[in-house]
């Protein structure tokens, strides 16, 4: 059998083809754009070298698309499909260089259906764009990634981004009837349609939500709309600390008899930390921990009475002081608040590892005291914000002034994930594997289940060009 990471170098006669079939203009080899394309955000620091694609590529069109893969197809060339580069995982990490493929100028929202309730996208609309478009004809994409200002759809489907309304509408998966994409052969197909149900064979839709590009190219989405709520307010709820916070979660439901559309939760630590980050005061900013909790419908008057009595219920459940957020500006003031932390976050520590843990719900305030037992010791910290309704935790993990920082973080996952386990979790809700957190898939998959996903991975392509190196460890 062939090494299945050994791979042809681009050469002059490669690159000139595929001027040709895209267009000299939709292709660079600048060294300037070559490197700040070959990462996301997570810095390349990280791995004490650089992965520098060879030749960037931007298809107009699901034909260039295709045309490119069967060139890299044919000469045995990796192809990293790229979205807008905000990923958290190094998913878009060209590991074995070759020809990195970025979507911008796939930008076009191809139609509104307002009879079947869809959109349709190519992969470089910016998620925000999507969600503005449909607003406009009084429809909601229910998507709501953080990063969604900037995020490209695309990326968003192949990590099956989650995001701040996944606790009462599903991650991007749930958003998802149909994908058009080219395969590592450069075919092209349908998975799924405009159809709200269809068991005509195998789910390949889904499969390809979090499939982190080693699949095949998404080059068209159609993804669901719903009518969109009225009427919405935020609540921002003060605790004295984290515990008192997290167990008013479950209550929200159970008691409150009602699924927020967010369960957002901040700790001490990251309220501060935006702060001094935003250089003001944000509501809440000297609690122990702070929840924002967003309702929504169409009748102000129902929507009223239930942001009270769930205002009434927190302060039952400890809460100090309950803010109503129902203009567009009070609003603002919190989600800036909330969406702050990951930039205050790589603002102000230059060594920070963000985790992306998730647990049952009901096992949040135990993940808490588990990150402080196994941090402690190293002498490490944690700042924790994250989708407390879906028990999707951000535990940033830092240690401004620690020597050997990487072997005090690396002792402190093992343990981590060993106890994460035992509590029924998991390594990632939202932002993905990639190239960052391959090597700890052994502890959450059994050797079965990483096999079957490398099986599958070369069933799509079976000469391993698309995306490779990612997801599982390959040994390479
Ligand atoms: C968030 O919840 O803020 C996002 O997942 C992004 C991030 O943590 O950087
Ligand atoms: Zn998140």
């Amino acid at each position: 059998m062939t090494d299945l990471f050994s791979y042809n170098k681009i050469t002059a006669e490669i690159a000139e083809e595929i001027r040709k079939k895209i267009g000299a203009n939709n292709v660079s080899t600048d060294e300037e754009k070559l490197e700040s394309y070959s990462h996301d955000e997570v810095p390349q620091s990280n791995y004490g070298r650089k992965y520098i694609a060879e030749l960037l590529v931007f298809p107009e069109s699901t034909q260039h698309v295709s045309e490119i893969m069967k060139i890299a197809h044919d000469e045995r060339i990796p192809v990293t499909p790229r979205g807008a580069g905000t990923g958290l995982s190094s998913g878009a990490l060209p590991v074995f260089g070759g020809i990195v493929m970025s979507f911008e100028k796939m930008n076009r929202i191809i139609e509104l259906d307002e009879d079947n309730l869809t959109i349709t996208v190519e992969p470089g609309v910016v998620t925000a764009e999507i969600s503005r478009m449909a607003s406009r004809h009084d429809l909601l994409y229910a998507g709501d990634p953080c990063s969604g200002d900037a995020s490209f759809i695309g990326g968003n489907i192949a990590e099956n981004a989650g995001g701040n309304k996944v606790i009462k509408y599903g991650a991007t998966g749930a958003q998802l009837l149909a994908l058009e994409a080219v395969l590592a052969d450069g075919s092209v197909t349908w998975f799924g349609g405009k159809r709200r149900k269809d068991v005509t064979g195998l789910d390949f839709v889904h499969l390809m939500a979090g499939s982190e590009g080693i699949l095949a190219v998404i080059t068209k989405a159609v993804l669901k709309l719903l009518p969109l709520p009225r009427h919405s307010v935020d609540l921002l709820a003060a605790f004295p600390d984290a515990r008192s916070a997290i167990n008013f979660v479950p209550r929200i439901v159970t008691e409150g008899g009602l699924i927020p559309a967010s369960v957002e939760f901040m700790d001490d630590k990251a309220l501060k930390l935006v702060e001094k980050y935003l250089n003001a005061s944000v509501p809440a900013g000297d609690a122990g921990a702070a929840l924002i909790i967003q309702l929504e419908g169409n009748d102000e008057e129902r929507l009223e009475e239930q942001f009270e009595a769930i205002g009434k219920l927190s302060q039952r459940h400890g809460a100090y002081e309950v803010y109503v957020a129902d203009t567009r500006s009070t609003k603002e003031r919190i989600w800036q608040a909330r969406k702050g932390v990951p930039e205050a976050l790589s603002a102000f520590y230059s060594r920070y590892t963000k985790e992306d843990l998730v647990v049952p719900t009901a096992s949040v305030p135990k993940l808490l005291e588990m990150l402080r037992g196994e941090t402690e010791p190293y002498g490490l910290e944690y700042i924790t914000y994250g989708h407390a309704g879906d028990g999707n935790m951000h535990c940033t993990i830092v240690c401004p002034e620690c020597d050997n920082w990487h072997d005090r973080l690396h002792a402190a996952q093992q343990r981590i994930y060993a106890k994460l386990i035992k509590m029924g979790g998991t390594l990632s809700g939202e932002h993905g594997i990639g190239y960052k957190r391959r090597g700890y898939m052994k502890f959450f998959l059994d050797d079965a289940q990483i096999e079957l996903i490398k099986r599958v991975k070369l069933a799509f392509d079976p000469q391993n060009i698309l995306n490779p190196g990612k997801l599982v460890d390959w040994g390479k």
